[in-house]
């Protein structure tokens, strides 16, 4: 991509990577990714905000070609997407001044061995003048690294939020034009990392809502020109109770694990319950946790095997147990040949979940009609707890 023009003084930057599928070898990207930097030209000072991904430096650097000058680069967050073209844009500005907390400096200098006497760490709250424009750094810590900060365009009224507020889509366009299409992939962003600090995300929402804001710059995805928009999304993922959803990860070997699920969900359903179902042979994990984010109960289905639970449910049990969910009940239901430690196993993988474990249902070969009265059962229990905790 070109430059951008934002309005006379502000352009976005950066790399629209369509083909990137896969983040950190772990989040799946269907609808790619984009890397935004920006360019404030004040009267008597250049800034830019942030990099991208060292694989489209070049991109980054051809933008750059007709700008002669940068007193200061801004670092909001130590991750390499964004950090990692910072020490070839040094090289090609060696009189800028790199802008960072003090945490992302120890950081940077770990990750990329930038000098030391190239940075200049900011106070929460500090400005900086570019002359006409005036950049004010916000902390706003754990979205997701310890170290992110945000900056806050005085005279312009943009918020330049790095991860925050960002979603993984490749597109051409610049600004939100498909509004659901951006909430979906928000949420998504949202849930595989930062859910885990949804306090910490709360109070930085509480934080910048001083601040007029007439549009936020993310460095994912495209800009927000209705900033509440993607605010009321995130202070509702972060402060909504739960809803009236189960979630359901299961993997069945030989059908009689899927036949219980199955039988679960029809049954959920019978009592307006709302399931999720995921076949964790098949599944992209990041719509499980974005379905973990409006989640009341989590029920695992697996079969036993090795005296365990399947390698795919443990995995699913470790991966909500880092998201940590705001889910409040969960249950175990699968089939075993001859015995196993499966609920023991799995009840032990998930001790950051707050959750009232509800009687598992496990069965020994095919299930039959008590168990199925034992599904029915279960169902009933999670539709009554629901209930009375007002789960809509
Ligand atoms: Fe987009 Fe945490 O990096």
């Amino acid at each position: 991509m070109f430059a951008r023009k934002i309005n006379d003084r502000v352009f976005c930057l950066g790399a629209v990577d369509w083909d990137r599928r896969l983040f950190d070898a772990l989040i799946p990207l269907p609808d790619g990714t984009s890397y935004n930097a920006y360019l404030i030209k004040g009267s008597e000072k250049t800034a830019l905000l942030d990099t991208v991904d060292p694989s489209r430096m070049d991109e980054l650097i051809a933008q750059l070609e007709d700008v002669p000058k940068i007193d200061f680069v801004v670092s909001h967050h130590a991750e390499q997407d964004h950090s990692g073209t910072l020490p070839r844009i040094l090289e090609k500005y060696p009189d800028a001044k790199l802008i960072s907390t003090p945490k992302a400096k120890g950081m940077l200098i770990d990750l990329l061995e930038i000098s030391d006497e190239k940075f200049m760490t900011v106070e929460d709250g500090q400005t900086v003048s570019l002359g006409d424009k005036t950049l004010k750094f916000i902390y706003t810590p754990w979205v997701h690294w310890p170290e992110t900060m945000v900056t806050w365009l005085e005279e312009d009224k943009i918020l330049f939020s790095c991860d925050f507020f960002g979603s993984h889509i490749a597109a051409t366009d610049l600004f939100v034009t498909d509004a659901c299409r951006v909430y979906e992939a928000a949420k998504r962003y949202f849930a595989e990392i930062m859910m885990p600090f949804r306090s910490i995300i709360k109070k930085n929402l509480e934080k910048l809502a001083p601040y007029p804001i007439d549009m936020i710059a993310p460095s994912h995805g495209p800009i927000y020109q209705e900033p509440a928009f993607i605010i009321d999304a995130y202070n509702d993922w972060v402060s909504g109770p739960p809803r009236n959803i189960v979630v359901l990860p299961y993997v069945s070997m030989h059908q009689s694990t899927k036949l219980m699920v199955e039988h679960l969900v029809a049954s959920l359903a019978d009592k307006g319950v709302r399931v999720e179902l995921f076949n964790l042979a098949v599944t992209d994990i990041g719509k499980l946790a974005m379905a973990l984010v409006d989640a009341a109960t989590i029920v695992v289905g697996t079969p036993t095997v090795l005296a365990g639970p399947h390698p795919y449910a443990a995995y699913a049990a470790f991966l909500a147990n880092a998201l940590r969910p705001d889910a409040r009940f969960l249950s175990i239901v699968g089939s075993y040949g001859w015995g196993g430690k499966t609920v023991d196993t799995l009840a032990g993988m998930i001790p950051n979940l707050k959750v009232e474990v509800l009687e598992p249902v496990l069965c020994k070969g095919q299930p039959r009609e008590k168990d199925f009265r034992a599904l029915e059962t279960l169902a009933a229990i999670i539709a009554q707890k629901h209930a009375e905790n007002g789960f809509t």
